[in-house]
């Protein structure tokens, strides 16, 4: 299916003063609903990295999970899952990092990679990029590399998808809210 950015802009909603007071918090729900905008956005990625060396997906929970699987599936590639801490069991790595309305730790199974993987990061938004950066430095930890960190949802504002190129992490949105 075409991408058309105006149909996947028209599907995220703006909420004031959500979690907190300040925070115009954009709400991918009503996209998430659309079987049409959902096919155009697995359809856009999956025509972006079918022939690519991706050699797994990175998802970052817990929206990026619902992107991660039906891109992993298509791929044909393992699924590796970047976790809020608490919820792997085994032997984890962990790193702590900021967002706009919450400070968190994400997790990930030391086992994960061998090292020379080749890594697709996946979420639905980039905001102050402090969550990909983490995966990333995870990502990194186990001496495999991040291809793309690839978001629906840039917001440039917020200044994350600079500091992550500013970070060397190849960085990719299907489109942003300025
Ligand atoms: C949101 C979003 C990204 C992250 C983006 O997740 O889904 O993962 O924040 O923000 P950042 O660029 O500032 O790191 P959230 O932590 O709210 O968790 P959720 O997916 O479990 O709702
Ligand atoms: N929307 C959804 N997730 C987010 C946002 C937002 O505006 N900011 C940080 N994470």
């Amino acid at each position: 299916m075409i991408f058309d950015e105006y149909t996947i802009k028209s599907l995220v909603r703006p909420v004031p003063d959500f979690p907190k007071a300040g925070v115009t918090f954009r709400d991918i729900t009503p996209l998430y609903r659309s079987p049409k905008a959902m096919r155009m956005v697995a359809d856009s990625l999956i025509q972006r990295y079918v022939e690519s060396p991706v050699t797994h997906i990175g998802a970052i929970d817990a929206r990026g999970f619902l992107l991660g699987a039906v891109i992993a599936y298509e791929l044909n590639k393992p699924l590796i899952l970047f976790r809020k801490v608490g919820k792997l069991p085994g032997d984890t790595l962990k790193d702590t990092y900021a967002t706009e309305y919450s400070k968190a730790e994400l997790e990930i199974q030391s086992d994960s990679f061998a090292g020379g993987e080749q890594v697709l990061l996946l979420d639905d938004l980039i905001a102050t990029g402090g969550t990909f950066l983490a995966a990333a430095r995870l990502v990194k930890q186990l001496g495999a590399s991040v291809y793309e960190a690839a978001a629906i949802i840039d917001l440039p504002d917020l200044g994350g998808s600079r500091k992550m190129q500013d970070a060397d992490i190849p960085t990719y949105s299907l489109c942003a809210f300025a």
